[in-house]
């Protein structure tokens, strides 16, 4: 029987195979997805969640495993909203409805095809064309029609981007802008194959022009080629000068980047979630944490330097993992490395607790809990006091909470790990 091709679908012909690294991204997404519906339903007064689930890579809706079928992407979307509604109003008296608008769309019209058949045979079917809008596309095109409906719809702009690309030249850098420019309550999961661009460079690196806008410059086409036969080292600094890039040109405040291997591919690719809020941020970490050992990054898990990251050399055979040796080793140096980023970013021996989240969220897999607990040791000697909102010092056992402020005592005048 002739090998079924990944992520090729045709209606009548066998559904692809699902590999493993699409298996842990699906899990991922759906994972989130869970947190965040629980999260953004929280307040009890809330009746109608307005929301806007775009997969704009969306493939044909259905893979085969053995046996069995599992969903694709746009699958696992309809059904993380079908659950959330059932698990939020469990124990509501007054319903809440969960108002989604899905747009699904692919650049592939067989895949569209396909994935249309599918839903016309699902629960979903009476939704098409309706709440469900199936398009035929390339994203980048379609992205500023389906933006200005959301914000006719929508005031807030809630919305949740699937940007599954093959590759890395599908979503310009230019449409993540335009997504966090437009929305005010943006989310996206990236995948980015950060080492099929580097296997470009390797093979050709002719014609840069479409990676310019990843930071790939001369120079860094030339430092590339230094670094490039030390394994480790050259690919996961190249890999942070392009998350780097990423994540300050796209708009989004937080960007959580973690790469997957694809055993299939041989290759390391970039799962990322993109949002404007710390609290997405810490979400998203907690669903790593509970996947343990699928995700990595070379280096260290505590407060790593996106970029060209020399002190990588140090530690390239290091790899983070999440796991519970990794949570240890990561607070252990948190202890040593916060002391000195709370005191740099103080004004007047203040500092928010919001605002060091912010500064470092980008920068760090430790969860704002991890964060806190280090915060809370630091206090608990004496190195720091915390603030509560309306005012008055909180006891080192109680528990740090985002609104809280950090200060650094007055009458300490030896300050040992903040002057180290
Ligand atoms: C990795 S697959 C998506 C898999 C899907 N998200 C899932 O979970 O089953 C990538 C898809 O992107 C489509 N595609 C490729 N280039 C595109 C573009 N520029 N715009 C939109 N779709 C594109 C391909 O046809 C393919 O179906």
């Amino acid at each position: 029987m002739a090998k079924k091709q990944n992520f090729k679908w045709k209606i009548g012909e066998p559904l692809p195979g699902i590999e493993a690294h699409t298996e842990r991204k699906l899990e991922v997404i759906e994972q989130y997805l869970d947190v965040y519906f629980d999260t953004v339903t929280a307040s009890r007064r809330m009746d109608t969640l307005r929301i806007t689930i775009v997969d704009g890579f969306c493939g044909g809706g259905l893979y085969q495993k053995g046996n069995e079928i599992r969903h694709g992407s746009p699958f696992a979307l309809l059904n993380a909203v079908e659950k959330a509604r059932v698990r939020v109003n469990a124990d509501r008296h007054k319903p809440l409805e969960i108002a989604a608008q899905f747009y699904f769309s692919d650049a592939n019209k067989l895949h569209m095809a396909a994935l249309r058949d599918e839903l016309l045979k699902s629960e979903f079917a009476k939704r098409l064309d309706d709440t469900i809008i199936l398009q035929t596309g390339v994203f980048e095109e379609l992205l500023p029609r389906v933006l200005a409906d959301i914000k006719k719809r929508q005031r807030q702009g809630r919305s949740f981007f699937v940007l599954d690309q093959w590759g890395y030249v599908d979503v310009p850098v230019h449409c993540l802008q335009q997504i966090f420019s437009t929305l005010d309550k943006p989310e996206a999961i990236l995948t980015f194959s950060i080492d099929a661009l580097l296997n470009y460079l390797r093979t050709d690196g002719s014609g840069l022009d479409g990676l310019r806008q990843f930071g790939v410059s001369d120079s860094f086409v030339k430092t590339w080629h230094e670094l490039k036969d030390d394994e480790n080292f050259g690919r996961a600094t190249a890999q942070r000068a392009i998350m780097e890039t990423l994540a300050r040109k796209s708009g989004a405040h937080f960007f959580t980047p973690f790469m997957m291997y694809s055993k299939t591919d041989k290759r390391w690719m970039l799962l990322a979630h993109l949002s404007k809020h710390q609290a997405a941020r810490d979400k998203m970490l907690s669903v790593h944490w509970d996947q343990q050992n699928h995700f990595r990054h070379i280096g260290k898990g505590s407060l790593f330097e996106l970029g060209f990251d020399h002190r990588l050399a140090e530690s390239k055979d290091a790899l983070f993992s999440f796991r519970d040796d990794d949570e240890a080793k990561l607070l252990k140096e948190l202890e040593n490395e916060l002391p000195s980023r709370v005191m740099d970013n103080m004004t007047n021996r203040v500092l928010m607790v919001e605002a060091l989240l912010s500064q470092v969220g980008n920068l760090t897999a430790a969860q704002n809990e991890m964060i806190f607990r280090v915060l809370q040791k630091l206090a608990a000697d004496g190195e720091l006091e915390i603030e509560k909102k309306g005012g008055g010092r909180k006891k080192p056992s109680t528990m740090i909470e985002v609104s809280d402020t950090l200060v650094r005592p007055p009458q300490r005048l030896l300050f040992s790990k903040f002057s180290s």
